[in-house]
């Protein structure tokens, strides 16, 4: 089951999400859109418009040394080219999410990030079960990677915890441009290891109430 993650088509990634609370689909957009958007990291990069990526709830906290990506929020009012055929293919998932699994998805949050060759993000989960004030909630993840040949010895695997919090069983997940990993929230830590490359991926959350 471990190794089984990937499939063709969306339909199928509803299933495999269903059954397991996971999955990664190849090909999510053309290659050439993924390509756009992470000529978009680097132009934004170049023009000091990315930001120290925060954590904890307030998003207010930046460690290093705890995460060390930089990023960009994505307004959809404002979108490139390239972020509008993300946006298409997402509502897509948004609405078979919430066919399939009920989920009341009603938005989504997303930015676009960069980890510089050696920067991590250290063991963590997206939405913690206890919380509930009323705010919408982090429901699915779901991340696409933007990188151009990437390969086993670059590194940067997302390591996905199968098991809570505890360490004895994950999968590592190679960060293929055009890759898209969707996770639930409130149920899969995971990490992203560091790589010897810069690293470049698309970061969403479906949202619920
Ligand atoms: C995150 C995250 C995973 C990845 O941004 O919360 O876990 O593979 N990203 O980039
Ligand atoms: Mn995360």
């Amino acid at each position: 089951m471990i190794n089984d993650y990937s499939v063709q088509n969306i339909e199928e990634l509803i299933s495999k999400i269903t059954q397991q609370g996971f999955a990664a689909i190849d090909d999510f957009l053309p290659i050439s859109t993924a390509l756009g958007l992470a000529a978009e990291i680097s132009a934004l990069n170049v023009s000091a418009l990315l930001q120290d990526a925060g954590t904890g709830r307030l998003h207010q906290m930046v460690n290093k040394n705890l995460r060390g990506d930089l990023i960009y929020w994505l307004n959809e009012a404002d979108a490139t080219h390239a972020q509008r055929a993300y946006f298409t293919q997402m509502e897509i998932l948004r609405l078979a999410l919430n066919q399939a699994l009920y989920l009341g998805l009603f938005a989504l949050e997303s930015h676009l990030a960069l980890y510089p060759a050696g920067a991590a993000y250290k063991k963590h989960i997206d939405r913690f079960k206890s919380i509930n004030d009323g705010k919408p909630l982090r429901q699915i993840s779901a991340v696409l990677y933007l990188n151009p040949d990437w390969h086993d010895d670059d590194g940067g695997h997302l390591r996905l915890y199968m098991n809570g919090d505890s360490d004895s069983e994950y999968l590592d997940i190679l960060p293929i441009g055009s890759r898209l990993v969707v996770f639930l929230s409130d149920t899969f830590y995971h990490e992203v290891l560091p790589a010897s490359r810069d690293r470049m991926s698309l970061t969403a959350w479906f949202l619920t109430r």
